[in-house]
């Protein structure tokens, strides 16, 4: 979590370095900050709350006419989102912003008090300022490397000294980058922040220290230089803007009808394109969050074909004892190709030698580069914090694999309707509002449903969740009655999602149960049932059915949320990419 954006060169950083903030904007928004550089004069400006208030607040300030310049935006770990904790931090000579987690960080500030340290905020950051101020005798390689020999955990710094004018950089487990423009450097945690820019960039290895100066820029680890390519992006400055939506949530969801035909008509002729999973005799898939549960709907697609399938949250499976057999594959589900769990998942299996699919949409991330084979599921990209397009193109490209494993022409022929389908289905925006009119004064909202359709339920439970702050939960619909039945009172909302053919009857057995207890239903099926309140999609093969009924849900969190008057795009709390553990 949390963005980093440096600058220096010939330019004045302000507006470059709030640009650059507004791109990282969905790492996280609990506060942001800046610090200015003129000769020995360091200017820090920081706020609460999100990139527009630091904006604001900066317009009123008299700003230092400079050209060196780092910022942050913050997702809260250690200490509050209050000004304090913002950074960037400031101890002695050093200043510096900081992504990652210090875990370590209580002892070394309880040292540091003994011997006269005082601290201004209740963050880890502050440490690594002091421990470099301490250790700094004008030698900044130096400090920085005894420093970083101290603390435990996760980082990317960039780190000004009130001394010198350049900027130093250094990254462990925590994502940053050199960027390299026209008599200019940057350093950053996404080259999306500086593609307007720039779009050659250096990949920095973990504990190398980069020193930018406005002529040019050296790397170094212990006090060695080392020479790295310059890589080339082919991505592309983002267009950030609406497009006539009031939000992003809405405009991506939209966007899902085309991504999904486009992907369809570049692998439907070159489907040996795909890995072929039936190399294998077990198959891990990890992710988390919605991406888990893009990888749960590709577990029941998979053991369809007869394959042995294992899937877990990337934060446990990271700790268990796994025992693999040598013809694993492990499967990583990640929109970001960053989060911090899915990485540790992913080094674990490359660590034990086997086979690694990275199912990613951002190119060039740390997923996408370490995974012996990836597949890019080109979903553009996703600025609504809650995702909605890449959980769908993830869940596309799982059925494509499937697939590829049992060849079926219901399937081929059930594939070519199913953009036109969904966008029907997604333009019956006055249906979704009204089902919200029965949701949005809920206390509480359950999600039911079998195999396959508890797949969809968790995303679904998920979306409306996150967006609209109502509790909802997803239950496999025959646990319903081992404990949370209780829970069920005169107007509980439960959706009951009734898809899969084989085992339908059941639900709506389930459905009934709660019925009988009070619950108001919502039958979210292919057929028109008795209820009331419905969502009723049409029926194509069961390994695209969840690519009809999911964007159906997104709509309904979506409208509940808008009621609400909820920030949509950025609900509380959360992060776009959960880039610590
Ligand atoms: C929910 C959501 C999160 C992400 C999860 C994984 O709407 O967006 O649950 O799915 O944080 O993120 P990625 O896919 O970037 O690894």
């Amino acid at each position: 979590m949390c963005g980093i954006i440096g600058y220096i060169g010939k330019n004045n950083p302000t507006e470059i370095l709030l640009e650059g903030l507004k791109a990282l904007e969905y790492r996280g928004y609990d506060s942001s900050g800046i610090a200015l550089k003129k000769d020995n004069n360091i200017q820090i400006v920081k706020c609460v709350g999100k990139i527009a208030n630091l904006e604001e607040k900066l317009r009123k300030e008299e700003l230092l006419d400079c050209n060196i310049g780092i910022a942050h935006t913050r997702w809260a770990t250690h200490g509050d989102p209050c000004e304090e904790n913002a950074h960037p931090h400031q101890i002695g000579k050093i200043t510096l912003v900081h992504n990652g987690i210090i875990e370590n960080a209580f002892s070394i500030k309880k040292r540091l008090e003994k011997e006269g340290v005082v601290f201004h905020s209740g963050t880890d950051t502050e440490v690594i300022a002091a421990l470099i101020n301490q250790h700094y005798h004008g030698d900044m390689q130096d400090a920085i490397n005894k420093t970083v020999k101290e603390i435990k955990g996760s980082y990317a710094l960039a780190i000004l000294n009130e001394d010198e004018n350049k900027i130093y950089a250094i990254r462990c487990e925590s994502p940053l980058i050199l960027g390299i423009g026209k008599d200019e450097y940057f350093v950053t945690s996404d080259i999306g922040a500086i593609l307007k820019h720039t779009n050659k960039y250096v990949l920095l290895g973990e504990n190398e220290i980069v020193e930018l100066t406005k002529d040019g820029y050296t790397i170094t680890k212990d006090k060695k230089s080392i020479k790295r390519k310059v890589e080339v992006s082919n991505l592309k400055s983002e267009d950030a803007s609406l497009h006539g939506y009031e939000h992003f949530m809405m405009k991506e969801i939209n966007e899902e009808p085309i991504l999904v035909d486009n992907f369809i008509k570049k692998y439907i002729n070159n489907i040996n394109d795909l890995p072929d999973l039936t190399n294998y005799k077990c198959i891990h898939i990890i992710g988390c969050g919605s991406a888990y549960y893009a990888g749960m709907v590709g577990k029941y697609f998979f053991e369809e074909d007869g394959l042995k399938v294992d899937i877990d949250v990337a934060s446990e499976y990271r700790y268990r004892n796994i025992v693999y057999d040598e013809k694993t594959l492990v499967i990583l589900i990640s929109q970001s190709g960053e989060t911090a769990d899915t990485i540790a998942a992913m080094r674990k299996a490359i660590n034990h030698k086997v086979d690694t699919l990275a199912i990613v949409n951002v190119d060039g991330s740390t997923i996408a580069r370490e995974c012996t084979y990836k597949i890019l599921i080109e979903a553009g990209r996703e600025i609504a914090v809650a995702t909605t397009k890449a959980f769908i193109q993830q869940v596309l490209v799982l059925s494509l694999l499937s697939y590829k494993i049992n060849p079926d022409d219901k399937y081929l022929d059930d594939l070519k309707q199913l953009p036109q389908q969904l966008k029907v289905l997604l333009d019956k925006t006055g249906f979704y509002k009204k089902l919200a009119d029965i949701i949005y004064k809920q206390e509480d909202v359950f999600f039911i449903g079998r195999k396959v359709d508890y797949a969809i339920s968790m995303e679904g439970s998920l979306k409306l969740k996150e967006v609209s702050y109502i509790h909802s939960d997803a239950y496999q619909a025959g646990e319903l009655k081992h404990g949370t039945i209780s829970l069920i009172n005169e107007g509980t909302i439960v959706f009951g999602i009734i898809t899969d053919e084989e085992i339908k009857d059941k639900t709506i057995s389930n459905l009934e149960e709660v019925i009988s207890r009070g619950a108001v239903p919502i039958y979210v099926g292919t057929e028109e049932s008795g209820y009331k309140n419905q969502i009723i999609v049409p029926k194509v093969h069961k390994k695209l059915q969840p690519l009809l009924v999911v964007p159906t849900l997104q709509m309904v969190a979506y409208y509940v949320a808008y009621k609400r008057g909820c920030d949509i795009d950025k609900p509380r709390n959360l992060a776009k990419s959960v880039t610590v553990e």
